[in-house]
């Protein structure tokens, strides 16, 4: 498998801690998405628990393990030093607190209202804080790479964009306290366009950090352009909103998407579909990781070129399909799996759970889109919801169990 472990104990371990952080913030996310599934079809969910939900799942599940990711695939194999460890503990601590107080803002001040929306823009500049500081790390250690391969670019891509995109979340946030001041129409899709499309980034790192055949492989050009598609592909949508760009932009957007895609697909996506999607590894992960990874892009790319132009053209079940296809079968996928390979010396832990939770959480994913689309109901998310708890306690227990260091951890 081409993601060695980390060679410093300590840093392996602050990788453990960041990933139990986001698996402890993402039972907030679960929580609440199993009281959204027995809500019943035609009530409306508050807003707060919306936004608390859907940022439990963006900042404390996916966000928080990313940089877990970045740390591990930057550290590597190099001997580093006291002040690295430290820095790299620090900047793991401040994150965890710092997501985990923005997240139950967000519950907080869209509950409560009136004052408390203070409490949005003080944990929102901290956590944006922390992810800018997470790509500026990334730079510096650039740098200091034996061999740059394509995945350090693609993770250190996804973290530009997602540092821009928490600039705009500030910037949101500060709109409840001085009033609004983003131009455009579409002032949220400023942020939640970057969001989005910065998860592309991020998944296809983590599917190559699995497949590559050769891990010391040098970044190739085929590489460095499908990073450079949805990192400009990204970074459009907040340029069309804020500058009211001609309709032509969103082909521009939907052409690099697609090119991102092509190129993930020739590069890596075929190796990840070619992986048995019965084993119990992080190869299996990545399979169904890969499919969701294409149908999503397929969505975003429909949403982008037919369904913003024509908003009454939207099916009332696309929202709840198009963010489930994201956060849950492409990243909750290739999350579990990255957890799986953090976690192979202890692979004898709860060995049949992690199968048993690929199978249902695929086909919960399933179960809940046709219902939804069908009937317009939402129960079906009950099944989802258990595999990605079955895979989520499976991995808890074997983070706990799991050792630091060098030759432990490694992934077979
Ligand atoms: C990273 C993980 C997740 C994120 C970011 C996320 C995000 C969201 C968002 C943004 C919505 C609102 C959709 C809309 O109104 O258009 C939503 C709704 C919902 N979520 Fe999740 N979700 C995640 C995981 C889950 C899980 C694990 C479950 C099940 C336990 C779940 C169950 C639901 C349900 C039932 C709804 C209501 C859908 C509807 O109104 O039809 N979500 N989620």
């Amino acid at each position: 498998m081409g993601l060695t472990p980390v060679r410093n104990a300590a840093v392996w371990n602050t990788v453990k801690i960041l990933f139990l952080g986001s698996a402890l913030l993402f039972l907030i996310n679960i929580f609440f998405g199993f009281d959204n599934a027995l809500t019943p079809a035609g009530t409306v969910i508050p807003r707060w628990q919306i936004l608390i939900h859907l940022h439990a799942g963006t900042v404390g599940w996916i966000t928080l393990s990313v940089i877990g990711l970045l740390i591990w695939i930057y550290t590597g194999q190099r001997e580093v030093s006291g002040s690295y460890v430290r820095g790299v503990g620090i900047l793991a601590w401040t994150a965890i607190i710092a997501f985990g107080g923005y997240i139950i803002s967000f519950g907080l001040a869209f509950s409560q209202a009136g004052p408390v929306f203070f409490l949005l823009p003080t944990f929102g500049v901290a956590a944006a804080g922390v992810i800018w500081a997470a790509f500026i790390w990334s730079l510096v250690q650039l740098r200091r790479q034996a061999v740059v391969t394509t995945v350090h670019l693609l993770i250190m891509g996804a973290l530009l964009v997602v540092a821009v995109g928490a600039l705009f979340g500030v910037l949101l946030g500060l709109e409840h306290i001085v009033g609004l001041f983003i131009p455009g129409s579409d002032r949220i899709g400023t942020h939640a366009g970057l969001m989005d499309t910065y998860l592309f980034l991020a998944a296809a790192a983590i599917v190559e950090g699995f497949v590559r055949k050769d891990p010391n492989a040098r970044w190739t050009r085929a590489g460095l352009v499908q990073a450079l598609s949805w990192i400009i592909a990204a970074l459009l949508v907040p340029i069309f909103i804020v500058f009211t760009l001609p309709q032509e932009v969103i082909l521009l957007f939907v052409i690099l998407l697609f090119l991102g895609l092509g190129l993930f697909l020739a590069r890596m996506g075929k190796l990840a579909l070619t992986q048995n999607p019965l084993r119990a590894d992080p190869t299996a992960w990545s399979f169904y990781g890969t499919i969701w990874l294409i149908v999503f892009l397929i969505l975003f790319a429909y949403a982008a070129f037919v369904l913003l132009p024509n908003p009454d053209l939207m099916p009332p079940w696309f929202g709840a399909v198009f963010v489930h296809s994201a956060f849950v079968g492409m990243m909750t996928n290739l999350l579990l799996g990255l957890y799986s390979a953090r976690t192979q010396d202890v692979r004898h832990i709860l060995a049949t759970w992690e199968p048993t939770a690929i199978l249902l959480l695929n086909l919960g994913i399933l179960v809940f889109f046709l219902l939804k689309i069908t009937q317009d109901l939402r129960i079906g998310a009950i099944f989802m919801g258990i595999g990605v708890i079955l895979g989520v306690l499976t991995m808890v227990a074997r983070l706990g169990a799991s050792g630091g260091g060098t030759s432990e951890g490694a992934p077979s």
